[in-house]
């Protein structure tokens, strides 16, 4: 069993707010977004949910198979949408896919070691001018001698990991977040190269 599936089914969901990520869901008002949208780790849906309910096409993708269920039970809607996979791992037929890939602590929860991988894997679904939508997990504040998941990511860091493959187009500390995440994220949006 996974480490990810683990923590569902112990009830360790200490991330999951029940609803959307504030950022996100203010980006995606503000600007947004249709066609094929892919939603890695989308945990138990929420974030997911929202953008289909905005129109979007959304595809759902977690590792975990409890939190695919329990993202069917949250929003029947969407139950058709989910997959239960590895981001590492996604089927050739989703090469050059997705118009876009919204990340929302995912690359987070992955080990650092994982980053390049991840950058990969996102840069191989998304179609040549598609955009990864991110609310980057700049500074969880973790405890003193816990090292992570979420691990940090400082703009340098995605700078470096992203910058090769993707064009940055926007950047910003968003206004909005979850009580307790105020200044500790980015909204950051990439475009694929090509
Ligand atoms: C911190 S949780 C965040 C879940 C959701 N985005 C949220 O905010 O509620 C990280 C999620 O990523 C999933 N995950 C981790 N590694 C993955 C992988 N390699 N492929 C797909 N999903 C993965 C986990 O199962 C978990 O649901």
């Amino acid at each position: 069993m996974s480490h990810w599936e683990k923590c569902y089914q112990d009830g360790d969901t200490h991330w999951d707010r029940g609803a959307p990520s504030p950022p996100l869901a203010q980006y995606t008002t503000e600007h947004p977004i249709g066609g094929l949208v892919l939603v890695p780790g989308c945990g138990t849906g929420h974030d997911a949910a929202f953008l289909a309910a905005q129109g979007a096409d959304v595809t759902g993708l977690d590792i975990a198979p409890t939190a695919v269920e329990r993202a069917a039970a949250n929003y029947p809607e969407l139950a058709g949408h989910l997959v239960e996979g590895d981001l590492f791992d996604l089927p050739q037929t989703w090469n050059d896919r997705f118009d876009h890939v919204v990340e929302h602590t995912c690359f987070c929860a992955i080990p650092p070691a994982m980053r390049e991988a991840y950058c990969a894997a996102v840069h191989r679904a998304l179609r040549p001018g598609g955009t990864l939508i991110g609310v980057w997990f700049i500074n969880p504040e973790l405890d003193p001698g816990h090292e992570g998941p979420p691990f940090p990511s400082a703009p340098e860091e995605l700078d470096r990991i992203f910058g090769q493959h993707f064009d940055l187009i926007t950047d910003y500390v968003p206004e909005t977040a979850y009580p307790g995440r105020e200044g500790r994220e980015r909204v950051r949006v990439w475009r694929k190269k090509g």
